[in-house]
């Protein structure tokens, strides 16, 4: 299985910040990864990043509305992502679920949409702090699961992030065993609510991810990706971390 390295851009960057597109593009075009590689810049930058990554780079999203059109003011559809260049959405991840108040019928619903589009999502699932400390996380990830990822998600379609909320942007990580251990967790609910299917669906770590931790956290026989949020702002962080990624296994 190949790993997917993804890149988050969060709300950052403007047009002037596509050189670190370009710098990444460059150097894939010149030596191409034997992962595969995802930038989800904010829509506003969608067509343009799509223009610079030259094909180098697919470009994604990083959230839809459910419905293709319609009197929706301000939101953007996974119609008109793909149609600005992007191939993949993230969907529900927890900056979306908790201050946009997003449910996992909400997410799963934009996940079929993206399907609708032709596209690929990749769910975020994950528990917070006070959540992992009550012993519930993986509950909440179970939860996650089978609220989020509609039935018909499969490789072709879908990824999985496990992204504790806690590791998120505070340099804080699961240790390589609780990260290996919520991975298996989250397989056992996948096949639960696909069947075979679940069992070919990558499954990503985010939070935290940076060049210095990249390695160990990729080295983790269950980690089939990571998504990565501020480090994936300078094309430098994000080839290091690409580059960390192991070879095939
Ligand atoms: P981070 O964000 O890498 O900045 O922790 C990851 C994410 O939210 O996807």
């Amino acid at each position: 299985m190949r790993q997917l390295i993804a890149g988050n851009w969060k709300m950052n960057g403007l047009g002037a910040d596509l050189v670190e597109l370009e710098t990444i593009s460059r150097a894939l075009a010149a030596k191409p990864s034997q992962h595969d590689v995802l930038v989800c810049p904010p829509a506003t930058l969608i067509s343009r990043a799509f223009a610079v990554a030259k094909g180098a780079v697919p470009i994604g999203a990083q959230d839809c509305h459910a419905q293709a059109k319609g009197a929706f003011t301000g939101d953007v559809s996974a119609e008109m992502l793909r149609d600005a260049g992007a191939s993949t959405v993230i969907v529900g991840h927890s900056e979306r679920r908790r201050y946009h108040h997003e449910t996992s019928a909400e997410i799963a619903a934009k996940a079929e949409a993206c399907w609708r589009a032709g596209l690929t999502a990749i769910i975020c699932v994950g528990e917070t702090e006070a959540e992992r400390e009550a012993g519930d996380a993986a509950r909440v990830c179970a939860q996650h699961v089978t609220g989020s990822v509609p039935r018909g998600a499969m490789s072709l379609n879908t990824a999985i992030a496990y992204e504790p909320v806690w590791a998120i942007g505070t340099g804080k990580t699961p240790t390589t065993k609780e990260i290996a251990e919520m991975h298996v967790h989250i397989r056992k609910e996948l096949v639960g609510c696909l069947g075979e299917a679940g069992r070919a669906v990558r499954i990503l770590y985010g939070g935290s991810v940076n060049p210095s931790n990249a390695k160990e956290i990729l080295g983790i026989r269950e980690v089939e990706g990571a998504l990565i949020g501020g480090a994936s702002l300078k094309a430098r962080d994000f080839l290091a971390i690409l580059s960390s990624a192991p070879a095939k296994r």
